[in-house]
């Protein structure tokens, strides 16, 4: 059994949400395969570091998580990248790096220490020209979007407070155009987005994004639940039809 990466060690010293710890087997699994797909990098490596350091809560995408919207920009190769919850920049520093020359990434942050430990991660990585970053509530940023015609976005990753998935995936859809592929991470939580009697807002906002998702014509979605170093989690995946 391959031994679990030294980078993902750094979920035992950061908070992590309410997320419950993996299995070994997700982790030896997510380690064999993170060695040969998404390999030790000084930059991605650099920016958990300097994420832990400045004390940021360890609930980024794993590194094969990454990877994954890495090969998504790659497939899709978008103009323009909307994401919404950028903590670090971890997840937009794969984004940024899987841009095609010109391709910009609008992302949105609530904190302006997250913000500017992103912004610094996004410099020692050499992208910080590729992503525009905002800071504040991001139903506050969102309207300036759309009235200052930044979009429409070819790809929108949602990953911010769940209580307002139902919001982001409204603002999603006006911003976007036929062909929009929009994301949004951590729908599943450990299975509690099944249980219809929780009361927790966030499980509640991701319910009833979900029930939006089922019930807009112009989207066609699915969700893929997944394992590994970040627990038992998943995300949904939607595209615009029209
Ligand atoms: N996408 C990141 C993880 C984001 S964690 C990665 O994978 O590397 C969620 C982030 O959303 C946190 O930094 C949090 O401060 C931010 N957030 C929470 N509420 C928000 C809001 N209302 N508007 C914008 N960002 C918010
Ligand atoms: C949490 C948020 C995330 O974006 C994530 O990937 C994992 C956990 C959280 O708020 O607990
Ligand atoms: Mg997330």
């Amino acid at each position: 059994m391959a031994a679990p990466r030294k980078k993902d060690g750094k979920s035992e010293d950061r908070p992590r949400g309410n997320l419950k710890i993996a299995r070994p087997e997700w982790v030896a699994v997510d380690g064999y395969f993170g060695d040969l797909l998404a390999p030790a990098d000084g930059k991605l490596d650099a920016a958990l570091e300097a994420n832990q350091k400045a004390g940021l809560p360890a609930i980024d995408v794993s590194p094969l998580q990454g990877k994954f919207l890495h090969v998504l920009v790659q497939m899709m190769q978008p103009r323009r990248v909307l994401e919404i919850g950028t903590l670090g920049g971890y997840s937009t520093l794969w984004m940024a790096r899987a841009l095609p020359r010109g391709s910009r990434i609008v992302s949105l942050e609530f904190s302006q220490k997250h913000a500017d430990v992103a912004r610094a991660n996004l410099k020692n990585a050499g992208v910080l020209n590729r992503v525009d970053l905002r800071v504040g509530p991001a139903l506050d940023s969102l309207p300036i979007l759309e009235s200052s015609g930044v979009g429409p976005f070819d790809l929108v990753f949602i990953d911010a407070d769940k209580r307002n998935n139902p919001e982001y995936l409204a603002w999603a859809l006006k911003l976007s155009r036929p062909g929009t592929v929009i994301l949004i991470d951590n729908v599943v939580r450990d299975g509690m987005v099944a249980d219809a009697t929780s009361t927790d807002p966030d499980i509640q906002g991701t319910r009833r994004m979900a029930e939006m998702l089922a019930a807009e014509p112009r989207l066609s979605a699915t969700v893929v639940q997944n394992v590994g170093v970040k627990g038992y989690d998943g995300f949904a995946l939607a595209v615009v039809l029209r």
